[in-house]
Parts: structure tokens; C-alpha cells; sequence
């Protein structure tokens, strides 16, 4: 197993750019099934869940190949439309393959899928969704789904949240659909606006309602197109809280300020400046606390709430995070008292008190996220952190070695069977 050695208290000074977007590099790889020809997706983090969808539509009949950020997908061969196997229940995004599979092929077949555990995580909206388009499920077995979309026409479809992956796969089986499908109280975050855009680029016809609606006019072909995906803004989020918990100054090269607002105004408030140029500064006046709720963009993203509890850890005050998206998201709140935090949950709400003195201490990754805040933690705490679970963070942070020891950091990456060293 390899895990992470960190000597922490070190301030955080140097350049960096942020790699691709996880969640937008998902579903548009998905995308690429609707259609014919070689999609190149360009600046595509090399992370295991990208890896792990590229095996699946490699399983479908898609030739992929990749040569660095440089990924291309051929869906011409595609034959199947079941993806059930190892890769689909590991991952949540294989869900998206429902949609692409209906769109494609009119037919899938699929298991649950997987993701981090930080909730029950049901897929009932995508599932309603589907049945309002036209899709029919012939069996819900206990190991995964079986839709028959033959008949699909479009709809008007209306959320009851606005679900990021309900979205998303309404969009991938709509959009091939006959007529038109307007989806209400649709997610807004900005992997969802980078989809669209990739399937309106390969002529598809999606536009956003001034009133956040997605209407979509169904075609019937989809031509292959190069696309390149922004950067990672809950990387990037991930990356700030780090130095405004470790201070010091990093210039970020590349940073989605325009999707980081609800971060940027907690750290104003944490005393930390962030310029229009993508240079963040946390030196001098201590750290302030507060109070934050997660929500759906443009709130404050649940993705960066454990990455926050550890930066609050080191503010003054005791700060208040309080999760509305995900009820089991909180479990790093554990291994941070590890190292020394002093952090009390009251129902979905998390009490951190500030001014804590974090120690170094052998902790456990209890999901990506989670994975990230320890390595915060570790890297603004005094003395030695083994953190084990660099799978869950190597699922979305393409190389955080490579990363924080270009600002400095004292980090390394372990393999304990063979003791190599990264
Ligand atoms: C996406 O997950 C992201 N994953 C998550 O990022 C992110 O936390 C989440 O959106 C919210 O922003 C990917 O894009 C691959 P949702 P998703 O459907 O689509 C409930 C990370 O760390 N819900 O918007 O699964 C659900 O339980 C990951 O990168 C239903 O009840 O999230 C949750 O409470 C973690 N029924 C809320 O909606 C459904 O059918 C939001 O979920 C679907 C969702």
C-alpha cells in the first residue's frame, strides 16, 4: 500500500497550475459515446476515475488512447451497452454511462455505481428522470439497472434537487432524443455548463434559461470534435485552503476565479487575499474562523468542506460548518483530532475550535476529500503524518506530491512493500 509522509509547518510559497477537472472530464468522456469519430480531450487529469472511465468505454467498443493531459476517444466501434464490472462499481460517474448507453445505443445495462461513501448517495432522480423521457426498466435486480430507451422522446422534466449527476445524465440521454426536453431546477455548477458546451461543440442544441432551466432540442447526429476542459475549482479551492492554513504566498497560474467565489469569500474573511491574477497571499494577521453552510453552486461547495475544517483548525475562534448535501461527510473530523483538533459535530453541523497546535500523527483517508484536508492538516502541523488511503486521493488530485512540493512542502509519496520513494 503507498501512503503520505509529511514534516509539516512549513509555509506554502511558490507557483502552481491546477490540473484538469475531475467532475467535468467524467462526463464529457461519457459524452463521447453520442456519436461517431475521434473526441480529443485536452488537458484531462490523469487520475484513476478518468482512467477507470476509459476502461469502460474501452469495454463498450471505444478505441481511447492518451499521450499526457491528451486524451482521444473513438466511439465508431461501439457494440455494447452493458458495462457491468469492476471499474463501474467503483466509481460514482459511472451512472453517467445510463444516459450516454440510452442516447447511443437506445439500451443499458449497468450496476449501482460506487464513489466515495460520504452519504447513501440513491440515484432516484436520475432514475425519474429517465422514466419521464420514456425510458423503461425492465428489471431494478439487487447488482445494478437494465433501461430500454427504444421509445424515448422528450420532456419536460422537473429536479426536486438539483442533482449534478441527474443533470448530467438527462442531458446525455436527451440530447439525441426526438423533441424537445427542458429540464427545471437543473444543476448550475460549472461542470455541468462545461458539458454542455463540449456536446453543443459537437451540435448538439442545449441552451441555458435565464431562469437556470437547460432546454435542449433533440438531433440526430453528434460529429467528433477537440475540446479543452478548464481547471479544477475544487482542486484549486483544495490548494487555497492549504496556504491559508499553512500561510505563506502561491501564485496560481491557471485559478477558475469566476467559479470560486463562494471560497474566496470565506477566505476574505479569513483574512487571506486572493488577486485577480491568482496570487494568494496568507502571511502576517492570523486566521479568522466563521460560519459556513454547504449548497449547490454557486453556494458554498460540499466538495471543500472537509479541506475547510482543517484550515479552520488554525484559525482563531471556533468556526461552524455546517454539510447540507451529503449526511456521512464529516468522518475526517476523526482523524483530525488525531493530530490534535478540537472538533465537535451537533447533528450536520461541525464545531472547530480555532487557535488548535496540530501535531503530526499517523492518520487514514476516509474519502478523496477527506484525504485532502489531512494532507493540510499534516502540512500545518508540527512533526512527522503518515497518511494511508492515497487511493481515495489519487481518484481526484492528479499528482498533490508533485504539487505541494513545488511550494515548498516537505511531502513524499511511500510504497511500504517496496519502499519506493516519490
Ligand atoms: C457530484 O456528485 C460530484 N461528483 C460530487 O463530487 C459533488 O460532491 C456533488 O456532485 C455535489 O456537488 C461528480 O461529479 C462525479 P448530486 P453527484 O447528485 O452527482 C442527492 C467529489 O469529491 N441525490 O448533485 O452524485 C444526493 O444524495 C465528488 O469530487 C438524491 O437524493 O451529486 C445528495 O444529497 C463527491 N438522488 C444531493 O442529491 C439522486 O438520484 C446532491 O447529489 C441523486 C442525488
Amino acid at each position: 500500500m503507498r501512503y503520505l509522509e509529511i514534516a509539516g509547518k512549513k509555509p506554502l510559497c511558490g507557483e502552481l497550475t491546477i490540473q484538469g477537472p475531475k467532475n467535468a472530464a467524467l462526463p464529457v468522456l461519457a459524452a463521447c459515446l453520442l456519436g461517431d469519430g475521434p473526441c480529443v480531450i485536452e488537458n484531462c487529469p490523469q487520475i484513476q476515475d478518468v482512467e477507470d472511465t476509459l476502461a469502460l468505454l474501452r469495454l463498450l467498443g471505444c478505441k481511447t488512447s492518451r499521450s499526457g493531459h491528451i486524451v482521444s476517444v473513438d466511439a465508431s466501434g461501439v457494440e455494447h451497452f452493458s458495462i457491468f464490472g469492476a471499474e463501474a462499481e467503483r466509481i460514482r460517474s459511472s451512472v453517467l454511462f445510463l444516459g450516454a448507453l440510452l442516447g447511443r445505443m437506445g439500451e443499458a445495462a449497468l450496476p449501482y455505481p460506487g464513489g466515495c461513501a460520504i452519504g447513501s448517495r440513491p440515484i432516484d432522480l436520475h432514475l425519474a428522470a429517465m422514466e419521464k423521457l420514456g425510458v423503461r426498466f425492465s428489471k431494478r435486480s439487487e447488482s445494478g439497472i437494465y433501461a430500454n430507451g427504444s421509445q424515448m422522446r422528450g420532456a419536460c422534466i422537473h429536479l426536486p434537487q438539483p442533482s449534478v449527476g441527474a443533470t448530467e445524465n438527462t442531458v446525455l440521454a436527451a440530447v439525441l432524443a426526438e423533441g424537445e426536453t427542458v429540464i427545471g431546477n437543473a444543476a448550475l455548477e460549472p461542470e455541468t455548463e462545461e458539458l454542455c458546451r463540449f456536446l453543443n461543440l459537437r451540435g448538439a442544441d442545449i441552451r441555458r434559461e435565464p431562469d437556470g432551466r437547460i432546454r435542449i432540442s433533440g438531433k440526430k447526429v453528434l460529429r467528433p470534435v477537440r475540446y479543452r476542459l478548464d481547471a479544477d475549482r475544487i482542486v484549486a479551492g483544495s490548494y487555497l485552503l492549504a496556504g491559508a492554513a499553512c500561510g505563506g504566498s502561491i501564485h496560481f497560474h491557471n485559478l477558475p476565479l469566476s467559479q470560486l467565489s463562494a471560497l474566496l469569500a470565506v477566505l476574505s474573511r479569513m483574512g487571506v487575499t486572493v488577486t485577480e491574477d491568482g496570487v494568494m497571499r496568507a502571511t502576517g494577521r492570523r486566521l479568522a474562523g466563521g460560519n459556513v453552510t454547504t449548497a449547490p453552486y454557486p453556494g458554498f461547495p460540499t466538495d471543500l468542506q472537509s479541506p475547510l475544517m482543517a484550515a479552520f483548525c488554525l484559525a482563531q475562534g471556533t468556526g461552524q460548518i455546517c454539510e447540507t448535501m451529503f449526511e456521512n461527510r464529516f468522518r475526517t473530523a476523526a482523524e483530525l483530532r488525531k493530530m490534535g483538533a478540537d472538533i465537535t459535530i451537533e447533528g450536520n453541523c461541525a464545531l472547530v475550535k480555532g487557535n488548535a497546535v496540530l501535531y503530526g500523527a499517523d492518520v487514514c483517508a476516509p474519502d478523496l476529500r477527506g484525504g485532502a484536508a489531512l494532507v493540510t492538516a499534516a502540512l500545518a502541523a508540527s512533526g512527522r503524518s503518515r497518511i494511508q488511503g492515497y487511493g481515495y486521493i489519487a481518484r481526484g488530485y492528479e499528482n498533490i506530491c508533485r504539487d505541494f512540493q513545488g511550494l515548498g512542502a516537505e511531502i513524499r509519496l511511500v510504497d511500504d512493500e517496496d519502499k519506493r520513494v516519490w
